[in-house]
């Protein structure tokens, strides 16, 4: 099953916890968070007190996709804060097979992000150790940009690597996704959508979620 997972970049940060819990209403099966700490990307939103203040709002799992230089440093504290995966940048980490592994021993799911410009070949010899891969497809930073499709290929490469070795790992898109490119990516055969200003402009958020979740009858 496709998996919808809204970022909260495009939540109203006033109200925070009132749309969180709208998410399950939705039909959302993940509450995306980006964090973005002003050295890795420009901008600065927020860190794990956010998890903990929403965690209460809803059960749907907590995907935290950190947009950080010195990643390992938040594992722990985000961990507490109760959230359910943990994605970091390659490009932030000189050691991140090891910081995969500290991420599984803390009890989370462990991601590995891949910006733009990174080719999967970067990440290959720690695939292994990923319960989830997140293809970049706009440069980190902000929501509201246009998708790149060369994350296509690259979904599609990560496709194939599973196959040829097992790997059991989840294939996440992020930046970008509408219904019309998530129809591309899932089709390429990505299997959780993040979206942010398409679903929190939308005029009816659970109809257009319902649409990206029929994307799995369509491939
Ligand atoms: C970009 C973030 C994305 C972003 C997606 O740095 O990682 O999660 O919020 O927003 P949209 O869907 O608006 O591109
Ligand atoms: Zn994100």
């Amino acid at each position: 099953m496709i998996k919808i997972a809204p970022s909260i970049l495009s939540a109203d940060f006033a109200n925070m916890g009132r749309d969180v819990e709208r998410l399950a209403a939705w039909g959302a099966d993940a509450v995306h968070f980006d964090v973005m700490d002003g050295t890795f990307v420009p901008a600065i939103t927020f860190g794990a007190e956010m998890c903990r203040a929403v965690r209460p709002y809803t059960k749907l799992p907590l995907d935290v996709h950190v947009m950080v230089e010195h990643p390992e440093t938040y594992i722990a504290s985000f961990r507490d804060a109760g959230a359910d995966y943990f994605t970091f940048h390659v490009e932030a980490d000189r050691h991140s097979h090891r910081t995969l592994q500290k991420i599984r021993m803390a009890g989370m799911k462990a991601g590995i992000a891949l910006n733009p410009a990174t080719p999967v070949c970067m990440v290959e010899e720690a695939l292994s150790e990923c319960d989830l891969v997140l293809v970049m497809s706009v440069n980190p930073g902000a929501g509201g940009q246009k998708f790149i499709p060369g994350a296509l290929r690259k979904i599609e490469r990560l496709v194939q690597l599973a196959r040829e070795y097992g790997y059991r790992y989840e294939i996440e898109v992020d930046g970008g996704i509408n219904a019309e490119t998530a129809a591309l990516a899932a089709e390429a055969g990505a299997m959780m959508l993040v979206s942010g200003s398409s679903i929190f402009k939308a005029e009816d958020p659970a109809a257009l979620i319902a649409q990206m979740h029929a994307l799995d009858k369509k491939i």
